[in-house]
C-alpha cells in the first residue's frame, strides 16, 4: 500500500495536509497521526471496516480493545452515562493524558472494543489530533502506532519505520511530550480504577476523589492478580535485546551494572545501559543511553520509548537498565520498564 506522509514544519502546508487526512478517514483509511503522550494509527471509530484495517496495520491481537478520540467533552452520542466523577475528571484533565472506561452505547461497534459493552475515550492535547479529529468529523480510534508488541512511536521518523506501506497517511512533526500512554481509569466501578498508568498521575486523580484506586494486577508480576485492561496481559514495548532492570540504592545498582556489563563484554557481548543523567560518570563501560535526571521523572518518560528503539539502532546484545522510584510519573515509567523486560529484575 502506497502510505502518504506529511511531514509538518510550523504551521506551512498544516491546513492542506490535515484537509487529506481527514479525507482519508472518512473514506474508511487509516492515519497515523501525533498526540501529546504516544502517536496514534487512528481510523473512523464508528465503522467496523476501517477499524478492522487497523488491527491489520499493526498485527494486534483481536481481544485488545481500542480508545476512541473526541475533540470534545461532549461524548453523549457514544457512551451511555458520564457518572459524576468521570465528569471531574474530564474537567481537570481534558484535553490531556488520560483515557476513561465508560459504557458503550450501540453507535459504537463491537469492532471498536472487541466485543466488551465498555469504551476509552480520551480528548488528546495535541493540536493537530484535535485539528484531525474535528475536520474528520467523526471520534478515532487509535492504538499507538506501533507494529504490536513493540515500544510506542514518540516521533515521526519512529512511527514511518513502523507502519510505511502498511497505512494510508502519516502525519506529524512534532515529538509527543509526554512519553509513556494515557492513564487509563475505569469509570463504569466504585471505586474507579486505575488499569493503566501512565501520563496523569495517581496522586494527581487522587485530588479529584480520593478513592482511587490501582489495578491490583499491575502491581506485580503475580498469577493472583490478572491485569483487567485486556492490553496490558500482553508482552509490550519490546526491544529485541532482552532487557534487564537492576534495582537497589544507588552505590549498589551502580555496582551490580558495573561488575554485569563487564562480564557481557568479556564474554564478547554488546551491552547496552539505561541510565539516568547523575550516574553518566559512573559508567566506563557500555553502550550508555541517558534517560534523564531522577529528579525529573517526566524528562525520563518522554526519552523512554525512543531509548528502547535506540537499543535496536545500536544492535546491542543485552540492555541494562537502572530501576527508578515508583512514585508519580515513575509507577508509568516502571510499568513500560517491567514490560519490556518481561519482569526479569535483579535486585542489587
Ligand atoms: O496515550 C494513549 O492512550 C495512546 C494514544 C495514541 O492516544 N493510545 C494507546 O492505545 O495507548 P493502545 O491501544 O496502545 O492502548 C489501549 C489500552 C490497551 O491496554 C487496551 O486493552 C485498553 O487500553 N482498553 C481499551 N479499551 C478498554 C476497555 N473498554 N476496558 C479496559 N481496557 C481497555
Ligand atoms: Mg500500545
Amino acid at each position: 500500500m502506497e502510505t502518504k506522509i506529511a511531514v509538518l514544519k510550523g504551521e506551512i502546508g498544516e491546513e492542506q495536509f490535515i484537509k487529506e487526512a481527514s479525507k482519508v478517514i472518512r473514506n474508511g483509511g487509516t492515519v497515523a497521526f501525533p498526540t501529546e503522550t504516544v502517536y496514534g494509527l487512528g481510523a473512523n471509530a464508528l465503522k467496523s471496516d476501517s477499524v478492522k484495517k487497523i488491527f491489520e496495520a499493526k498485527g494486534r491481537p483481536q481481544d485488545n480493545p481500542l480508545i476512541i478520540h473526541v475533540a470534545s467533552k461532549d461524548i453523549d452520542e457514544y457512551v451511555k452515562n458520564v457518572p459524576e466523577v468521570a465528569k471531574k475528571l474530564m474537567d481537570k484533565f481534558w484535553p490531556g493524558p488520560l483515557t476513561l472506561i465508560l459504557e458503550k452505547k450501540d453507535i459504537v461497534p463491537n469492532e471498536t472494543s472487541a466485543n466488551l459493552n465498555t469504551i476509552g475515550v480520551r480528548m488528546p492535547k495535541s493540536d493537530i489530533a484535535l485539528k484531525l479529529i474535528k475536520e474528520s468529523g467523526v471520534p478515532i480510534a487509535a492504538p499507538s502506532a506501533n507494529i504490536s508488541g513493540r515500544p510506542s512511536p514518540t516521533d515521526i521518523e519512529r512511527c514511518i519505520e513502523d507502519l510505511k506501506g502498511r497505512v494510508n497517511y502519516i502525519i506529524g512533526g512534532d515529538k509527543s511530550n509526554v512519553g509513556v500512554e494515557s492513564t487509563i481509569v475505569d469509570c463504569t466501578v466504585t471505586p474507579p480504577i486505575v488499569l493503566r498508568p501512565g501520563g496523569v498521575t495517581l496522586e494527581s486523580l487522587r485530588e479529584v476523589d480520593s478513592s482511587i484506586e490501582i489495578d491490583k494486577g499491575l502491581l506485580n508480576n503475580s498469577d493472583d492478580f490478572k491485569p483487567k485492561a485486556p492490553g496490558m496481559k500482553y508482552r509490550h514495548y519490546a526491544p529485541n535485546a532482552k532487557l534487564k532492570i537492576i534495582k537497589g540504592n544507588r552505590k549498589k545498582t551502580i555496582e551490580k551494572i558495573r561488575e554485569m556489563v563487564h562480564n557481557y563484554i568479556k564474554a564478547g557481548m554488546k551491552v547496552g545501559i539505561l541510565i539516568s543523567e547523575e550516574n553518566i560518570d559512573m559508567y566506563s563501560e557500555g553502550e550508555k543511553i541517558v534517560l534523564g535526571s531522577y529528579n525529573d521523572l517526566s524528562k525520563v518518560a518522554s526519552n523512554l520509548f525512543e531509548a528502547l528503539r535506540k537499543c535496536n539502532d545500536l544492535n546491542v546484545d543485552i540492555i541494562l537498565a537502572e530501576a527508578f522510584t515508583e512514585e508519580g510519573l515513575g509507577i508509568a515509567i516502571m510499568n513500560r520498564l517491567n514490560k519490556a523486560a518481561g519482569y526479569d529484575i535483579i535486585e542489587a
